[in-house]
Parts: structure tokens; C-alpha cells; sequence
């Protein structure tokens, strides 16, 4: 009966599955334009996209440190929480990439184009992540193994926020004629907003599931 509670509610909402597959081929779509872009610029990108690629081909090796062992983290993601492929080794990958990503994130931030109000956002997300990520650590070493999975897919939710940074980037960008704002001006915002919306589902997916579980296990006493 245990079996047939936990694969119940193991099962992932569609609205989830689709979110999450959005902010994956987000991820792997910025990492394979910016590598593109380091490894040979365009010079027919419009000015304000060509003076961003200049900053981050000013430290090109960090970009390069943070944005690899990113995508190899997402990848590693997608398949131990949703394909399921649970296998020792990956899950072995998961943590030391997570740590990376985690410790390259906020030396990225120090040439942060939102300034002060990105390296916050990076700040108090980065750090979430990293304890999320440290606990599902702990849980693993304590072999619980249903708490270790919330933590890795709160970690996981969380990093997954600078995905939705992009969209909400997209906007500023495209009323960036109107509004007179630069992404000096809102990048920093891109992320609060980006993080916050990551963060905030998470939560409430976690807290829908453990509500599932609780009233599964009343039903079955
Ligand atoms: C906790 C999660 C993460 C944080 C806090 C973070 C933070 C940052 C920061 C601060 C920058 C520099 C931005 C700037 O200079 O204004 C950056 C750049 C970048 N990050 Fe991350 N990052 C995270 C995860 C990821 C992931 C998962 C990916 C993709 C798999 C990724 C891909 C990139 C790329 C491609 C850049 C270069 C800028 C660009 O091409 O737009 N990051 N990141």
C-alpha cells in the first residue's frame, strides 16, 4: 500500500512537466548562444546586444566555468527528477555541477549589468539554491530518500528561475522604446521577478504533494 502511495503522488501535473521543459530548453538555448558567441562574436548583433556580449566576453573563461557545468547540472536534472533514471552515478554528478553552478553564479555577479539589484536577486537565490542543494546532501548521507528528492527538486526549481529571467528580459526588451529602461535598469528586476516565480511554484508544489500524501495515508488508514 506504502508502493502504490508514494507512485501516486510521485506523478508529475502536465502544467509542471511543461513549465519545467520550457525553463530546461531556455537554459540550454542561452548556454549555446553565449558559447557560440565567445567562441566567435557576430559583429552584426544591434549595439545594445553587442556592448552585453562584450561583457561577457571580458571574462570569457568564468562565462565559459559557469555556463557548462549549468547545463551539464540541468541535464543531470531532467533526467534524475522527471526521466527517472535514477542511477548512483548521476545523482554523484548532481551535486559536485550543482556546486559549481552554485560558486561560479555569485563570482558572475560581480560584473552583474543590474548591479546592486541583481547581485541581491543572486544574492538571496543563489543561496537558496545552495542550501536546498546542501540538504538534499544531507538527506543523502542519511539515506532518507524521500526528503533528499524534496530538496533536490526544490534545488532544481529554484535554479531554474534564470530561465524564467529570459522571458521576463523579452518584455523589458521589447518595451524598452517606451519605457526609456536598459538592461542596466532591468536585469536586476528580470531576476527578482524570474527567481521569485520559480521559488514561489516550487513551494507550492511541494506543498500540494505533501497535502496528497497526507490525505492518501488518512485514506488508507
Ligand atoms: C542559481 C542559479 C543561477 C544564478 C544565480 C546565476 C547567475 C548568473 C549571473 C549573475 C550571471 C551574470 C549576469 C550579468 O552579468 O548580469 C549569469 C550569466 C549566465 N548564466 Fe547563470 N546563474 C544561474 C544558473 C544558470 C543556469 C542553470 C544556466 C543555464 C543552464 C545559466 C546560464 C547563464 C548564461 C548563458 C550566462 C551568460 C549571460 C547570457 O548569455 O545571457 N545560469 N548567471
Amino acid at each position: 500500500m506504502q508502493q502504490h502511495v508514494s507512485a501516486e503522488t510521485s506523478r508529475h501535473p502536465l502544467w509542471l512537466l511543461a513549465g519545467f521543459w520550457f525553463c530546461v530548453v531556455i537554459s540550454i538555448g542561452v548556454v549555446l548562444r553565449r558559447l557560440i558567441e565567445l567562441i566567435r562574436p557576430s559583429h552584426t548583433a544591434p549595439p545594445e546586444m553587442a556592448s552585453l556580449d562584450a561583457i561577457f566576453s571580458s571574462h570569457a573563461v568564468l562565462t565559459a566555468m559557469h555556463i557548462i557545468p549549468a547545463a551539464i547540472f540541468v541535464l543531470l536534472s531532467a533526467a534524475l527528477l522527471v526521466g527517472r533514471s535514477g542511477g548512483e552515478w548521476l545523482e554523484w554528478l548532481f551535486f559536485p555541477f550543482g556546486a559549481i553552478t552554485g560558486a561560479t553564479a555569485y563570482a558572475m555577479s560581480y560584473w552583474a549589468v543590474g548591479g546592486w539589484v541583481e547581485r541581491s536577486a543572486v544574492l538571496v537565490f543563489n543561496t537558496w539554491f545552495l542550501f536546498s542543494l546542501g540538504r538534499a546532501y544531507w538527506f543523502r548521507l542519511r539515506r532518507e530518500p524521500s526528503r533528499k528528492r524534496e530538496w533536490m527538486t526544490r534545488a532544481v526549481g529554484i535554479l531554474l528561475g534564470i530561465a524564467t529571467t529570459r522571458p521576463v528580459m523579452g518584455v523589458f526588451f521589447a518595451t524598452s522604446s517606451r519605457t526609456h529602461l536598459g538592461p542596466q535598469q532591468f536585469f536586476g528586476v528580470a531576476f527578482w521577478i524570474g527567481f521569485s516565480i520559480n521559488a514561489s511554484v516550487i513551494e507550492l508544489w511541494l506543498h500540494s504533494k505533501r497535502r496528497t500524501q497526507i490525505h492518501q495515508l488518512q485514506a488508507v488508514l
